[in-house]
């Protein structure tokens, strides 16, 4: 793949959706799954190629395969990481200067405040020599600009990278379209005063950047407290935090923030940790499905291939290797994803025109997932900063709100099975299994399974 800033800034949106424990852990392939190399083209992808799908954005142009688009994801988070290497590299050279200049580098359990009382976030900017780059793109931009030194009823925080961030984007490229710079300015700026102490108990920030995916709501910026100190979306470390402006406050990072691309492309960037799944979408010609499905936002919870691999085998070759397993497999996959509703950690973007949802912030939701009557159970904990959130019960979210442009993402160890239809259960009945019987599976799923499509013909079994 031939690395253009613009994708770079993209694919570094997403760096990452990548915990530390998934590098810890290291490549893990689908054990369980074998991968059928001779699925034809025509299956593997369905549909439309000449409309760009939602699901998958334009990323799968025709006649490249979810494969060739890990590659090419692979490609680019190689250079995504070196990237970051160097930006790191040079911020931590530029670190002291900032000390001095700053009179202050803080981490989020950082000491004293620096205001500058009288400046705008925008006037604090040009004065700032850490982000001349930043700065002279805001220039470019009236919009921001106007943004950024406005002292209305609402204030900002600005999230600027330092000019090494911008290290990585070859001088001689095209810029990419204003639009697309528009919109990643945008993506920087939070809307509301976030100093340190308060993200300390924040999950995610609403930004200057509405987005039409998630039903015009801004999309957001996902922070977390590492060794560190501050991190925004993973890989972008808070190097300078709290100088204070007349109308927000301003915090130096390390890293550009893209906005982040689709759910699929998000995912495919993560194989060592999504193989199987990917598997599972081309299988069932998922994109397909979901490509004619409208929705305002959703929420998906992404099994791990740790997840399908403890399934165990035998369900694993039910659902994967029989014609009639994939049906039951398409069903299983519907119920991960809830529509029209995005749930972060800390915020509900409620579109489902559901009036008893009010889009307050709550402990327990009920998510209606593509299975309709099927619900999606979710429970929040909050404890000395730290959040948990179980579903169904007992499953686990181990990566919490991973920001996608049509949704968040919250990945799971366990696959999540829809209550049985039939028998009364108690809470106790909702799907965890280490390893679940083929009979039970089908069980679970065969009031969802489609009966009045076409057969997927064209599967050599
Ligand atoms: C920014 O706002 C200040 C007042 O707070 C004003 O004096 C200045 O002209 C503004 N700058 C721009 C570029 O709009
Ligand atoms: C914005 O921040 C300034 C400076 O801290 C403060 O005086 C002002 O009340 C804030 N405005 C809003 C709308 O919160």
């Amino acid at each position: 793949m031939k690395l253009t800033p613009l994708s770079l800034l993209v694919t570094g949106a997403i760096a990452l959706v990548l915990p530390d424990h998934i590098a810890a852990d290291g490549p893990q392939a689908p054990v369980t799954v074998p991968r059928d190399r001779e699925v034809p083209q025509s299956q593997r992808q369905g549909g439309d190629h000449s409309s760009p799908s939602w699901w998958w954005d334009t990323v799968l142009p025709s006649g490249e395969t979810i494969e060739s688009a890990i590659d090419e994801g692979l490609q680019g988070l190689d250079a995504v990481n070196s990237g970051i290497a160097q930006v790191v590299h040079a911020a931590d050279s530029i670190q002291d200067d900032l000390k001095n200049e700053l009179a202050k580098v803080a981490t989020a359990h950082g000491g004293g405040h620096h205001d500058f009382p009288d400046l705008t976030i925008y006037q604090l900017l040009h004065k700032n020599k850490f982000t001349k780059k930043f700065a002279a793109l805001v220039e470019e931009h009236e919009d921001i600009v106007k943004l950024l030194n406005s002292t209305g009823s609402t204030n900002y925080t600005l999230f600027a990278p330092v000019d090494a961030a911008f290290d990585d984007i070859p001088e001689d490229h095209p810029k990419p379209g204003k639009d697309f710079i528009e919109a990643v300015l945008r993506y920087h700026i939070g809307v509301g005063e976030y100093r340190a102490h308060k993200i300390l108990t924040t999950n995610t920030i609403p930004t200057a950047l509405n987005e039409k995916f998630l039903g015009d709501e801004p999309q957001r910026l996902r922070t977390s407290l590492g060794l560190w100190g501050v991190t925004v979306n993973f890989y972008s470390r808070v190097v300078a935090a709290d100088i204070g402006a007349k109308n927000g406050v301003v915090h130096g990072v390390r890293s550009l923030l893209g906005p982040p691309p689709m759910i699929g492309r998000v995912l495919t960037l993560f194989p060592a940790e999504f193989s199987t799944l990917l598997l599972a979408y081309e299988k069932t010609d998922f994109v397909k499905y979901i490509h004619d499905i409208k929705m305002d936002g959703s929420t998906v919870f992404a099994p791990s291939n740790r997840a399908f691999a403890a399934l165990g085998p035998r369900a694993n070759a039910f659902l994967f290797n029989t014609e009639k397993g994939l049906k039951y497999l398409k069903a299983l996959l519907k119920y991960h994803i809830a529509p029209d509703a995005t749930l972060y950690s800390d915020a509900f973007y409620d579109k489902t025109g559901d009036s008893e949802a009010d889009g307050s912030r709550r402990e327990h939701y009920d998510l209606k997932s593509l299975l309709h009557e099927a619900h999606i159970g979710v429970d929040m904990a909050f404890f000395a900063g730290l959040t948990s959130i179980k579903v169904n019960g007992f499953v686990n979210v181990r990566v919490r709100d991973a920001p996608g442009k049509n949704g968040v993402i919250h990945v799971v160890d366990k696959v999540l099975i829809p209550p049985c239809k039939h028998k009364h259960h108690h809470e106790a009945d909702l799907g965890v299994f280490d390893e679940v019987s083929v009979e039970e599976l089908m069980e679970r799923l065969e009031p969802y399974v489609e009966t009045d499509e076409t057969p997927l013909d064209g599967f050599e079994l």
